[in-house]
C-alpha cells in the first residue's frame, strides 16, 4: 500500500503526540511538523521534549508546544486541564497520537508482579482512556479529526512471556474498535498502528542481543503515521494497520 501524502498536508492542523521526547513519538512529532502541523509535545521528561522542540524549530516548521505530564500519575483533572490548555493556547485540536508506552517485564504470566502490571496498564491503557475522554469535546469541533492508537503484533496475537504488555495492547486494540464503532457517524476517524520492530529504546530493552542496524528506524515507518493523520487517510476507520510487513 502506498501511504504517500502531499508535502503540506497537515497545514493548520494541531496534533498532540504522547511520548514525543523519544523513539517513534519523537519522530512522529517531527514528521507531522514537517508536513505543516502545530504539534503538542507531551511526555514526562522535559529535557527530551525540549530536544524535539529544538529540532522542529530548526526545521522552520510551526512552533510546537510542550506539555509535561507523567501518564503514570495524571488524574482526570490533569486531563481536563490539558484540554483547556490546548484550547486556550492553540484554539483547536485535530489529532491525537497515543504513542507513549511502557514495556514492563517480560516473564511467564505466572510470575507477573501486580505492581508492574498496574504501572503498565496505567500508562498503556487507563491514561489513554482518560485522555481520550477529556479531549473528545475538542476533537468534535474539528472538521476532520483523528485518534491514532499504538498497538503491537502481541496486541492481536498473544505470545509467551510478553505478559502485561501484550494484555495492554489487546486492550488498546479493543478500545480503538469500540471508539471507532461509537464514532462511525462523526467527524472523528479512529485507528491503530502496529509499528513492527523499530529501532528504539523499548525495542532494545525487549531484545537486548539484537543488532539494531537490522531494524527499521522510526523515520522508515512514518508514511503510515502521516497517512492516518492526513486528509489522504480519511477513509480509514476502525483498523489496526501494520507499518511494516513483518516484525
Ligand atoms: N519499537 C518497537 O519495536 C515497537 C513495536 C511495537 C509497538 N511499539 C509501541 O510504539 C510506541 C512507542 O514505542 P518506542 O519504541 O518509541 O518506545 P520508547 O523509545 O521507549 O519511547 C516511549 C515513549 O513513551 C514515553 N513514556 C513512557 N512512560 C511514560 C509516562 N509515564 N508518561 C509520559 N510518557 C511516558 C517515554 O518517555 P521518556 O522518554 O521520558 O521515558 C518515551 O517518550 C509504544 O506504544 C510501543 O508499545 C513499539
Amino acid at each position: 500500500m502506498n501511504y504517500s501524502v502531499a508535502p503540506n498536508t497537515l497545514k493548520n492542523r494541531v496534533i498532540l503526540v504522547t511520548g514525543a521526547g523519544d523513539g517513534i513519538g519523537r519522530q512522529a512529532a517531527i514528521s507531522f511538523a514537517q508536513h505543516g502541523a502545530t504539534v503538542v509535545l507531551l511526555g514526562r521528561t522535559v529535557k527530551k521534549l525540549e530536544q524535539t522542540y529544538d529540532e522542529i524549530v530548526a526545521l522552520e516548521a510551526p512552533e510546537p508546544t510542550i506539555i509535561s505530564l507523567d501518564l503514570q500519575e495524571a488524574t482526570q483533572q490533569d486531563y481536563r486541564e490539558l484540554m483547556q490548555t490546548i484550547e486556550h493556547q492553540l484554539g483547536r485540536l485535530d489529532g491525537v497520537l497515543h504513542n507513549a508506552g511502557l514495556l514492563g517485564t517480560l516473564c511467564p504470566l505466572e510470575q507477573i508482579e501486580l505492581a508492574t502490571y498496574d504501572a503498565v496498564m496505567q500508562v498503556n491503557v487507563r491514561a489513554q482512556l482518560m485522555m481520550t475522554q477529556a479531549l473528545l469535546p475538542l476533537l468534535r469541533q474539528s472538521d476532520d479529526a483523528r485518534i491514532v492508537f499504538t498497538s503491537s503484533t502481541v496486541g492481536h496475537q498473544g505470545r509467551a512471556l510478553w505478559g502485561t504488555y501484550s494484555i495492554s495492547k489487546f486492550a488498546t486494540e479493543g478500545m480503538m474498535q469500540i471508539l471507532a464503532d461509537e464514532l462511525r457517524e462523526t467527524n472523528i476517524r479512529v485507528n491503530a498502528i502496529n509499528p513492527g520492530g523499530t529501532r528504539t529504546g523499548m525495542r532494545a530493552e525487549a531484545f537486548p542481543s539484537e543488532d539494531p542496524d537490522t531494524l527499521k528506524t522510526p523515520q522508515d515507518i512514518m508514511p503510515l503515521y502521516l497517512y492516518l493523520m492526513a486528509p489522504e487517510g480519511r477513509a480509514v476507520h476502525g483498523e489496526c494497520i501494520a507499518a511494516q510487513s513483518k516484525d
